[in-house]
Protein backbone atom coordinates (compact mmCIF):
# COMPACT_ATOMS: atom_id res chain seq x y z
CA UNK A 1 0.00 0.00 0.00
CA UNK A 2 1.44 3.44 -1.22
CA UNK A 3 1.71 6.18 1.24
CA UNK A 4 -0.14 8.51 -0.99
CA UNK A 5 -3.01 6.42 -1.16
CA UNK A 6 -3.40 7.04 2.86
CA UNK A 7 -4.41 10.58 2.48
CA UNK A 8 -7.34 12.25 0.49
CA UNK A 9 -6.87 16.00 0.61
CA UNK A 10 -5.70 16.32 4.49
CA UNK A 11 -2.18 15.52 4.60
CA UNK A 12 -2.33 16.11 8.40
CA UNK A 13 -0.64 13.92 11.13
CA UNK A 14 -1.86 13.67 14.80
CA UNK A 15 2.03 13.64 16.12
CA UNK A 16 2.63 10.55 18.95
CA UNK A 17 2.69 12.14 22.41
CA UNK A 18 2.97 9.63 25.12
CA UNK A 19 0.55 10.22 27.69
CA UNK A 20 -1.98 12.01 25.40
CA UNK A 21 -2.54 10.11 22.22
CA UNK A 22 -4.35 7.47 23.65
CA UNK A 23 -7.25 5.98 21.31
CA UNK A 24 -10.09 8.22 22.45
CA UNK A 25 -8.07 11.37 21.91
CA UNK A 26 -7.16 9.75 18.08
CA UNK A 27 -10.73 9.68 17.82
CA UNK A 28 -11.57 12.77 18.34
CA UNK A 29 -9.05 14.41 16.22
CA UNK A 30 -11.04 12.08 13.69
CA UNK A 31 -13.55 14.12 13.88
CA UNK A 32 -11.64 16.89 12.57
CA UNK A 33 -10.47 15.52 9.61
CA UNK A 34 -7.23 14.77 10.81
CA UNK A 35 -5.20 12.41 7.68
CA UNK A 36 -3.18 10.23 9.82
CA UNK A 37 -2.77 9.47 13.75
CA UNK A 38 -0.45 7.62 15.65
CA UNK A 39 -0.32 5.67 19.00
CA UNK A 40 1.78 6.60 21.76
CA UNK A 41 5.24 4.90 21.57
CA UNK A 42 4.97 1.28 22.74
CA UNK A 43 7.97 -0.87 23.74
CA UNK A 44 8.95 -3.29 21.40
CA UNK A 45 10.25 -5.67 23.58
CA UNK A 46 7.21 -5.00 26.35
CA UNK A 47 4.91 -5.75 23.49
CA UNK A 48 6.71 -9.37 22.74
CA UNK A 49 7.27 -9.94 26.46
CA UNK A 50 3.42 -9.66 26.73
CA UNK A 51 3.24 -7.07 29.04
CA UNK A 52 -0.56 -6.11 29.75
CA UNK A 53 0.09 -2.33 30.12
CA UNK A 54 1.90 -1.98 26.52
CA UNK A 55 -1.16 -4.75 24.93
CA UNK A 56 -3.84 -2.40 25.98
CA UNK A 57 -2.48 0.57 24.22
CA UNK A 58 -3.12 -0.95 21.15
CA UNK A 59 -6.51 -0.70 22.12
CA UNK A 60 -7.86 1.18 19.03
CA UNK A 61 -11.37 2.29 17.61
CA UNK A 62 -12.27 1.35 14.02
CA UNK A 63 -13.16 4.38 13.02
CA UNK A 64 -9.62 5.92 13.57
CA UNK A 65 -8.41 4.76 10.04
CA UNK A 66 -5.50 5.43 8.99
CA UNK A 67 -3.33 4.83 12.09
CA UNK A 68 0.22 4.18 12.89
CA UNK A 69 1.17 1.98 15.89
CA UNK A 70 4.50 3.43 16.91
CA UNK A 71 7.24 0.89 18.52
CA UNK A 72 10.43 1.89 19.91
CA UNK A 73 13.58 -0.43 20.89
CA UNK A 74 17.13 -1.48 19.04
CA UNK A 75 16.96 -5.01 18.26
CA UNK A 76 16.28 -5.43 15.23
CA UNK A 77 15.00 -8.78 15.73
CA UNK A 78 12.37 -7.83 18.72
CA UNK A 79 11.31 -5.01 16.77
CA UNK A 80 10.39 -7.25 14.02
CA UNK A 81 8.46 -9.87 16.23
CA UNK A 82 6.65 -6.83 17.52
CA UNK A 83 5.19 -6.01 14.75
CA UNK A 84 4.26 -9.81 13.57
CA UNK A 85 1.60 -9.34 16.44
CA UNK A 86 -2.14 -9.36 15.23
CA UNK A 87 -2.63 -6.33 17.21
CA UNK A 88 -0.15 -4.44 15.70
CA UNK A 89 -0.94 -6.02 11.94
CA UNK A 90 -4.36 -4.56 12.66
CA UNK A 91 -2.77 -0.77 12.35
CA UNK A 92 -2.51 0.63 8.98
CA UNK A 93 1.26 0.61 9.23
CA UNK A 94 4.21 0.61 11.49
CA UNK A 95 6.09 4.01 12.70
CA UNK A 96 9.67 3.88 14.19
CA UNK A 97 10.81 6.06 16.89
CA UNK A 98 14.09 7.63 16.51
CA UNK A 99 13.67 10.82 17.73
CA UNK A 100 12.43 10.75 21.50
CA UNK A 101 15.27 12.69 23.66
CA UNK A 102 14.27 11.18 27.12
CA UNK A 103 17.14 9.83 28.57
CA UNK A 104 16.14 6.48 30.22
CA UNK A 105 14.76 5.52 26.97
CA UNK A 106 18.04 6.87 25.21
CA UNK A 107 20.18 5.36 27.96
CA UNK A 108 18.71 2.09 26.98
CA UNK A 109 19.77 2.83 23.18
CA UNK A 110 15.88 3.24 22.20
CA UNK A 111 14.28 7.03 20.51
CA UNK A 112 17.30 9.51 19.64
CA UNK A 113 19.97 6.60 20.71
CA UNK A 114 19.38 5.41 17.53
CA UNK A 115 20.58 8.49 15.55
CA UNK A 116 24.09 8.17 17.09
CA UNK A 117 24.07 4.64 15.01
CA UNK A 118 22.31 4.93 11.93
CA UNK A 119 23.80 1.58 10.84
CA UNK A 120 21.90 -0.47 13.45
CA UNK A 121 19.29 2.15 13.20
CA UNK A 122 19.00 0.38 9.29
CA UNK A 123 18.87 -2.85 10.51
CA UNK A 124 16.12 -2.25 12.58
CA UNK A 125 14.34 -0.06 9.62
CA UNK A 126 14.68 -3.42 6.91
CA UNK A 127 13.60 -5.97 9.78
CA UNK A 128 10.27 -4.24 10.95
CA UNK A 129 9.99 -3.73 7.16
CA UNK A 130 10.46 -7.68 5.80
CA UNK A 131 8.25 -8.41 9.01
CA UNK A 132 5.09 -5.98 7.54
CA UNK A 133 5.21 -6.82 4.10
CA UNK A 134 3.80 -4.15 2.02
CA UNK A 135 1.90 -2.03 5.06
CA UNK A 136 3.52 1.26 4.98
CA UNK A 137 6.82 1.63 6.97
CA UNK A 138 7.58 5.61 8.75
CA UNK A 139 10.57 6.89 10.65
CA UNK A 140 10.31 9.32 12.88
CA UNK A 141 13.41 11.56 14.05
CA UNK A 142 15.08 14.67 15.07
CA UNK A 143 17.55 16.47 13.30
CA UNK A 144 20.48 15.08 15.05
CA UNK A 145 21.75 14.75 18.40
CA UNK A 146 23.58 17.86 18.64
CA UNK A 147 23.04 19.85 15.22
CA UNK A 148 21.48 18.92 11.92
CA UNK A 149 24.92 17.63 9.90
CA UNK A 150 23.41 13.86 9.67
CA UNK A 151 20.14 14.66 9.31
CA UNK A 152 19.55 14.29 4.85
CA UNK A 153 22.08 11.28 5.13
CA UNK A 154 19.47 10.08 8.01
CA UNK A 155 16.66 10.41 5.46
CA UNK A 156 19.00 8.89 3.04
CA UNK A 157 19.44 5.80 5.18
CA UNK A 158 15.64 4.88 5.59
CA UNK A 159 15.14 5.31 2.25
CA UNK A 160 17.02 3.03 1.69
CA UNK A 161 16.38 0.51 4.38
CA UNK A 162 13.27 0.43 2.82
CA UNK A 163 11.03 3.58 4.92
CA UNK A 164 8.21 4.18 3.04
CA UNK A 165 8.00 7.73 4.50
CA UNK A 166 9.44 9.97 7.38
CA UNK A 167 8.67 12.39 9.95
CA UNK A 168 11.31 15.25 10.94
CA UNK A 169 10.80 16.64 13.86
CA UNK A 170 13.48 19.76 13.00
CA UNK A 171 14.93 20.18 16.33
CA UNK A 172 17.66 18.80 17.82
CA UNK A 173 17.99 16.46 20.83
CA UNK A 174 20.13 18.84 22.85
CA UNK A 175 16.96 21.18 22.31
CA UNK A 176 14.19 18.73 23.86
CA UNK A 177 11.11 21.22 23.30
CA UNK A 178 13.06 24.24 23.55
CA UNK A 179 13.86 27.18 20.73
CA UNK A 180 11.82 27.03 17.82
CA UNK A 181 11.65 24.47 14.84
CA UNK A 182 14.31 25.15 12.22
CA UNK A 183 12.98 24.06 8.63
CA UNK A 184 15.93 25.19 7.00
CA UNK A 185 17.14 21.56 5.86
CA UNK A 186 13.65 20.65 4.92
CA UNK A 187 13.96 20.96 0.98
CA UNK A 188 17.56 19.37 1.03
CA UNK A 189 15.85 16.29 3.26
CA UNK A 190 12.36 16.27 0.87
CA UNK A 191 15.33 15.38 -1.96
CA UNK A 192 15.53 12.10 -0.59
CA UNK A 193 12.62 11.15 -1.97
CA UNK A 194 10.85 9.64 0.88
CA UNK A 195 7.13 11.62 1.62
CA UNK A 196 8.24 13.66 4.48
CA UNK A 197 6.18 15.01 7.48
CA UNK A 198 7.17 18.28 8.88
CA UNK A 199 7.20 18.69 12.35
CA UNK A 200 7.23 20.75 15.11
CA UNK A 201 5.49 23.87 16.25
CA UNK A 202 3.34 23.84 13.74
CA UNK A 203 -0.49 25.15 14.31
CA UNK A 204 -2.23 26.93 11.57
CA UNK A 205 -2.62 26.24 7.90
CA UNK A 206 -0.22 29.27 6.76
CA UNK A 207 2.54 27.28 8.14
CA UNK A 208 1.34 24.00 6.38
CA UNK A 209 0.79 25.83 2.96
CA UNK A 210 4.17 27.14 3.49
CA UNK A 211 6.12 23.52 4.64
CA UNK A 212 4.14 21.85 1.61
CA UNK A 213 5.05 24.50 -0.67
CA UNK A 214 8.59 23.97 0.48
CA UNK A 215 8.30 20.03 -0.29
CA UNK A 216 6.76 18.33 2.83
CA UNK A 217 4.30 16.47 1.96
CA UNK A 218 2.72 16.93 5.14
CA UNK A 219 2.52 18.33 8.62
CA UNK A 220 2.88 16.29 11.76
CA UNK A 221 1.04 18.64 14.57
CA UNK A 222 1.80 17.70 18.21
CA UNK A 223 0.67 20.28 21.17
CA UNK A 224 -0.62 22.13 19.13
CA UNK A 225 -3.42 19.69 19.07
CA UNK A 226 -3.40 19.41 22.46
CA UNK A 227 -6.97 20.67 23.76
CA UNK A 228 -7.80 21.78 20.21
CA UNK A 229 -8.47 18.79 17.92
CA UNK A 230 -10.15 21.06 15.48
CA UNK A 231 -6.56 22.56 14.82
CA UNK A 232 -6.71 20.14 12.08
CA UNK A 233 -10.04 21.59 10.58
CA UNK A 234 -7.83 25.02 10.56
CA UNK A 235 -5.45 23.10 8.90
CA UNK A 236 -7.28 21.87 6.24
CA UNK A 237 -9.36 25.19 6.01
CA UNK A 238 -12.73 23.49 6.78
CA UNK A 239 -15.18 24.73 9.08
CA UNK A 240 -15.58 23.42 12.27
CA UNK A 241 -17.90 23.90 15.40
CA UNK A 242 -17.49 21.87 18.55
CA UNK A 243 -18.96 22.18 22.30
CA UNK A 244 -15.66 22.14 23.99
CA UNK A 245 -17.34 20.06 27.13
CA UNK A 246 -19.26 18.02 25.03
CA UNK A 247 -15.63 16.88 23.77
CA UNK A 248 -14.50 16.18 27.44
CA UNK A 249 -17.31 14.10 28.15
CA UNK A 250 -16.84 12.06 25.21
CA UNK A 251 -13.21 11.84 25.83
CA UNK A 252 -13.87 10.67 29.03
CA UNK A 253 -16.40 8.50 28.41
CA UNK A 254 -14.63 6.37 25.99
CA UNK A 255 -11.49 5.60 27.66
CA UNK A 256 -13.93 4.62 31.00
CA UNK A 257 -15.01 2.03 28.00
CA UNK A 258 -11.41 0.37 28.20
CA UNK A 259 -9.59 1.43 31.48
CA UNK A 260 -10.88 1.77 35.30
CA UNK A 261 -12.06 5.47 37.19
CA UNK A 262 -8.28 5.74 38.44
CA UNK A 263 -6.13 5.35 35.29
CA UNK A 264 -8.95 7.44 33.57
CA UNK A 265 -9.15 10.18 36.27
CA UNK A 266 -5.87 10.57 35.67
CA UNK A 267 -5.16 10.68 32.00
CA UNK A 268 -8.34 13.27 31.92
CA UNK A 269 -6.78 15.51 34.48
CA UNK A 270 -4.03 16.21 31.60
CA UNK A 271 -6.33 16.81 28.95
CA UNK A 272 -9.01 18.76 31.05
CA UNK A 273 -5.77 21.25 31.88
CA UNK A 274 -5.46 20.85 27.61
CA UNK A 275 -8.95 21.96 26.68
CA UNK A 276 -9.47 24.42 29.18
CA UNK A 277 -6.20 26.97 28.30
CA UNK A 278 -6.20 30.20 28.00
CA UNK A 279 -9.90 29.82 28.79
CA UNK A 280 -11.00 32.95 31.29
CA UNK A 281 -11.44 31.71 35.00
CA UNK A 282 -10.10 28.37 34.30
CA UNK A 283 -7.63 28.09 36.63
CA UNK A 284 -9.39 27.35 39.55
CA UNK A 285 -11.47 24.56 37.94
CA UNK A 286 -7.91 23.51 36.62
CA UNK A 287 -6.46 23.06 40.05
CA UNK A 288 -9.65 21.63 41.33
CA UNK A 289 -9.33 19.06 38.37
CA UNK A 290 -6.07 17.94 39.51
CA UNK A 291 -7.20 17.37 43.11
CA UNK A 292 -10.13 15.51 41.52
CA UNK A 293 -10.48 11.51 42.89
CA UNK A 294 -12.86 9.88 40.04
CA UNK A 295 -13.97 10.77 36.43
CA UNK A 296 -17.25 11.64 37.10
CA UNK A 297 -16.17 14.53 40.46
CA UNK A 298 -13.69 15.76 36.88
CA UNK A 299 -17.00 15.96 34.79
CA UNK A 300 -18.86 17.99 37.52
CA UNK A 301 -16.68 20.45 38.06
CA UNK A 302 -16.08 21.27 34.31
CA UNK A 303 -19.64 21.16 34.28
CA UNK A 304 -20.02 23.62 36.76
CA UNK A 305 -16.70 25.84 34.48
CA UNK A 306 -19.29 25.46 31.86
CA UNK A 307 -22.29 26.43 33.61
CA UNK A 308 -20.53 30.11 34.88
CA UNK A 309 -19.37 30.53 30.81
CA UNK A 310 -21.20 29.17 28.45
CA UNK A 311 -20.27 31.20 26.17
CA UNK A 312 -16.99 29.38 26.42
CA UNK A 313 -18.43 25.96 25.66
CA UNK A 314 -18.52 26.51 21.64
CA UNK A 315 -15.66 26.74 19.50
CA UNK A 316 -16.14 27.71 15.60
CA UNK A 317 -13.87 28.37 12.73
C1 LIG B 1 4.04 15.08 25.99
C2 LIG B 1 4.75 14.65 24.74
C3 LIG B 1 4.88 13.31 24.46
C4 LIG B 1 5.54 12.89 23.29
N1 LIG B 1 5.62 11.56 23.01
C5 LIG B 1 6.15 11.15 21.84
C6 LIG B 1 6.12 9.78 21.46
O1 LIG B 1 5.58 8.92 22.17
N2 LIG B 1 6.69 9.44 20.27
C7 LIG B 1 7.27 10.37 19.45
O2 LIG B 1 7.78 10.01 18.39
N3 LIG B 1 7.30 11.67 19.78
C8 LIG B 1 6.73 12.08 20.92
N4 LIG B 1 6.69 13.42 21.23
C9 LIG B 1 7.18 14.40 20.25
C10 LIG B 1 6.05 14.89 19.33
O3 LIG B 1 5.57 13.83 18.52
C11 LIG B 1 6.55 16.01 18.40
O4 LIG B 1 7.61 15.52 17.64
C12 LIG B 1 7.02 17.23 19.18
O5 LIG B 1 6.13 17.56 20.22
C13 LIG B 1 7.18 18.44 18.25
O6 LIG B 1 5.98 18.74 17.61
P1 LIG B 1 5.01 19.95 18.13
O7 LIG B 1 5.86 21.19 18.19
O8 LIG B 1 3.92 20.01 17.09
O9 LIG B 1 4.53 19.56 19.49
C14 LIG B 1 6.06 13.85 22.39
C15 LIG B 1 5.92 15.20 22.68
C16 LIG B 1 5.26 15.62 23.81
C17 LIG B 1 5.10 17.09 24.08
Amino acid sequence: MSVESLFGKARTMLAPMAGYTDFAFRSICRNYGVGLTVTEMISAKALVMGNELSRRMLFRDKADSPCFCQIFGHEPQVMADSVRLPEVQAYEGVDINMGCPVRKIVSNGDGSALLEDPRLAGQCIRAVKDAIGNKPLSVKFRLGVSDSSGAVDFAKMCRDSGADMITVHFRTRRQMYSGTADFRLLEQIAHMGLPIFANGDVVSRQQYLQLTERGAYGVAVGRGALGRPYVFSEIAGTSYCTDIFETIQTHAHMLLQVYGDRVVANEMKKHVSAYLKGMRGAKQCVVAVNGAHSTEQILQLCARYFDEYPQLRRVEG
